[in-house]
């Protein structure tokens, strides 16, 4: 696991961009795995500026997102297909067919999953995977538990995991309560993975993934496990290791 500290979120941003950038430049038809939240929005704006500025060409990219909550559709300004519209995807020439987010409305969710899992393995697996980490240690919707969850599925989420997304919603009543999640499994495939964390709330996840016993209690320290991670924290972040 290869630890970086920087400043702020914007020189994170900055330096996570640049391995999408590489990533792309490399392979114009590669396939990233994106995640929601506040951690990657730096990343996604300066990804965003990249093309804007003639640097990076998404067109042959294939996207991947980690989840989505049960119950919104695309539209609603809750979910995360919303949020992707937002703040990357109508921002880049990424085409529309190579876009995928798990459908939290779909009437058959356990199909979804599957359905999910086999187009990840049908474009050729995720080539780079952006992370962001909960306060509990969860890696997408993968919560604490007593197992690493394979392969994507569908997940009740912690009072924990809702008391920190209820921010985005009228109220904490509001926030789904279930999930569909891409797996442990399914984020250890990708070939580099690239985690960003930022604020004092997020040291003690920080450091029980970096320092602690690789255990599904702490999802994300299976990521000691991944030959290629990059961690990128601010010092408030990695203030515990
Ligand atoms: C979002 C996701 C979550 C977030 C995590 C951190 O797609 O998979 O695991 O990465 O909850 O969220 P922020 O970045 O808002 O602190």
């Amino acid at each position: 696991m290869n630890i970086r500290v920087y400043k702020d979120a914007d020189s994170i941003g900055a330096a996570a961009a640049a391995l999408f950038a590489a990533c792309v430049t490399q392979k114009p038809d590669c396939v990233l795995g994106l995640a929601t939240g506040s951690s990657p929005i730096p990343t996604y704006r300066k990804m965003a500026e990249l093309y804007r500025d003639g640097a990076v060409d998404y067109s042959g990219v294939t996207t991947y997102n980690l989840d989505e909550y049960v119950g919104l559709d695309h539209a609603h300004d809750q979910s995360y297909y919303y949020f992707m519209m937002e703040n990357l995807f109508r921002h880049i020439n990424v085409k529309a067919e190579n876009i995928h987010v798990l459908s939290g409305i779909a009437p058959d969710p356990e199909q979804e999953c599957r359905d999910y899992e086999s187009a990840i393995a049908a474009s050729g697996g995720i080539d780079l995977q952006i992370l962001g980490i909960g306060r509990n240690g969860h890696i997408a919707f993968n919560e604490p538990a007593d197992s690493f969850a394979p392969v994507t599925h569908i997940v009740e989420l912690t009072e924990s995991t809702i008391d920190a997304n209820k921010r985005f919603f009228a109220s904490a009543d509001d926030v789904p309560r279930r999930a569909l999640t891409t797996g442990i499994g399914t984020i250890m495939k990708a070939r580099a993975i690239v985690l960003i964390a930022t604020g004092a709330d997020k040291a003690e996840a920080i450091r029980a993934m970096a320092k602690g016993p690789v255990t599904p209690r702490c999802p994300a320290s299976i990521l000691q496990f991944h030959p290629n991670v990059t961690v990128m924290a601010d010092e408030a972040a990695a203030s515990l290791l």
